[in-house]
């Protein structure tokens, strides 16, 4: 049972969002949270950050799947009742609520980001969401974070809700990239000799060209997910056909990681590295 602060806070929103572009006090139905941590698998040694944490609700509901996470509003009153809500929880030494802007906020520590927000005032976080540490998952309801794609999308219905478009919400989920971008050199050793990747990037979207023993070979599909990069290339190598999967982690100006080798007939699993040319 969660208790809100009675509205209104402000006067009452007619529609979401200020002509003034702030942000009003609307909460996000349970069901729409539960989908949102869902997304973003929240677990244990987790550390949510809630931006704009209204009465509480995510990151009390973060912390009763053992995570820990800070709440920032910076309306004292909502403070307030979301630290009461914690504490009814009983979740309160697991999570804190600050009076804050989140423009003043440090989020380096987190591991999961969740909003719910306008999509004028996320495009302003964009510079700041996408330079956290790769791998940090950022949710969002009902709110795009400028042009970078969400990594995954979802379109629910939530009958509760008052405000946005037909009772419909939609939860999108963003895995913040590792750098990627720049020429990488491989051995693959007596199988393929020397490879050559060349990566173009925009957000977590990769354009990949790739050069074994001077020919340009076909890369089909390439994925970076955090710091989990995935290339599948085709193409002939040493007179044969081959398609190679590869698949690694980025650790800075190293990938370590393995390809699949496969011929159609035989499939060999070799260790992966490359390292970034600068
Ligand atoms: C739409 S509500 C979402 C509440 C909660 N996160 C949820 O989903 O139920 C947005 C919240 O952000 C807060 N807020 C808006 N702008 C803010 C800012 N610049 N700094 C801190 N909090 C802000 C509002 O007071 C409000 O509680």
């Amino acid at each position: 049972m969660f208790f809100v602060a009675s509205l209104p806070l402000h006067a009452q929103p007619q529609a979401w969002g200020w002509d003034d572009g702030t942000v009003p006090y609307v909460n996000t139905p349970m069901e729409i949270v539960e989908r949102m941590l869902r997304m973003a698998e929240v677990k244990s040694g987790d550390y949510l950050i809630d931006l704009g944490s209204g009465d509480g609700r995510i990151v009390i509901e973060a912390a009763k799947r053992g995570a820990r996470g800070l709440g920032v509003d910076y309306d004292p009153r909502l403070v307030k009742v979301a630290t009461g809500n914690a504490r009814r929880a009983g979740v309160a030494d697991r999570v804190r609520f600050e009076t804050r802007d989140i423009f003043d906020t440090d989020l380096s520590r987190a591991s999961v980001i969740t909003m719910y927000l306008l999509p004028d005032f996320n495009a302003k976080l964009l510079p700041r969401l996408l330079g956290l540490k790769p791998g940090t998952r950022i949710v969002s309801h009902d709110g795009g974070i400028g042009d970078w794609p969400p990594d995954e999308r979802l379109e629910v219905r939530a009958p509760e809700k008052t405000v946005g478009v037909g009772g419909l919400s939609r939860v999108e989920l963003w895995i913040v990239p590792a750098d990627a971008h720049g020429a990488w050199s491989s051995e693959l050793g007596a199988h393929g000799g020397a490879w050559r990747f060349n990566i173009a990037q925009k957000f977590q979207v990769l354009e990949v060209g790739a050069v074994a023993q001077g020919r340009d070979l076909l890369v089909r599909a390439s994925r970076l997910r955090g710091k989990e990069i995935k290339l599948v290339v085709t193409g002939v190598v040493n007179d044969h056909a081959w398609h190679h999967l590869f698949t690694g982690t980025l650790r800075g100006e190293r990938i370590d990681g393995q390809v699949t080798v496969s011929d159609g007939n035989v499939t060999k699993i070799h260790p992966w590295r490359a390292t970034r040319a600068r």
